[in-house]
């Protein structure tokens, strides 16, 4: 009986000790502070778990020119506010979120130029809880999600077509 009794209040006052140090200010919850150590690592555990198996994942569609060009209408519709373009410094939004959205054209040979496209096709379809990712799942169809994705993949050498819909001035055709 008393080992019983000890185990439940045991039970009990660990997440109440939880809630007292969040009811004291432990755990700031405005965008301009740094994560905790510990939240990084948890966070991070959580989504390589999450997205196990992605990288196998194929392209149904081939990375051909129009394929991109149409995944940069999608980028700079969509995504760019947060990630970013070419020669542009971070957007107002893009300096204040927390964890900050990668910038993918600071490096453009680097993130998802070098990922498996299934990875980045993981990202776009589910996005990142409690980051401001957002999934895609049903603002962009599936051939839209590819397209980005492919685009995404081949950011370093970038059709002049392409890089022109990221400026602004899609070519006419
Ligand atoms: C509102 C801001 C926002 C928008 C819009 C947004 N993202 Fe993100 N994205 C983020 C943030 C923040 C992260 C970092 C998540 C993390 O830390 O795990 C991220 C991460 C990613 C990653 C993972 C990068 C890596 O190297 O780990 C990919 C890929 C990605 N986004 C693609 C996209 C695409 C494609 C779009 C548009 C269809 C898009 N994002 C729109 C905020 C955004």
């Amino acid at each position: 009986m008393k080992f019983l009794l000890g185990l439940i209040i045991g039970i009990l006052i660990a997440p109440l000790i939880g809630m007292a140090i969040l009811n004291w200010g432990g755990f700031p919850a405005g965008a301009d502070n740094k994560p905790m150590a510990m939240e990084r690592y948890l966070a991070h555990l959580g989504l390589s778990a999450s997205m196990r198996g992605a990288s196998k994942i194929q392209s149904p569609l081939p990375a051909s020119e129009a394929n991109i060009e149409q995944g940069a209408k999608v980028y700079s519709m969509n995504c760019a506010d947060c990630h970013g373009l070419p020669k542009q410094p971070p957007t107002p939004m893009a300096q204040g979120m927390n964890p900050g959205p990668p910038q993918f054209f600071k490096f453009p040979q680097r993130g998802p130029a070098e990922d498996p496209v299934g990875d980045t096709y993981w990202m776009v379809q589910h996005g990142v809880r409690m980051t401001g990712m957002p999934s895609y799942a049903n603002g962009l169809t599936q051939d839209q999600r590819w397209q980005v994705t492919l685009f995404l993949k081949n950011k370093a050498h970038l059709s002049p077509a392409a890089q022109q819909i990221l400026a602004g001035n899609p070519p006419s055709k």
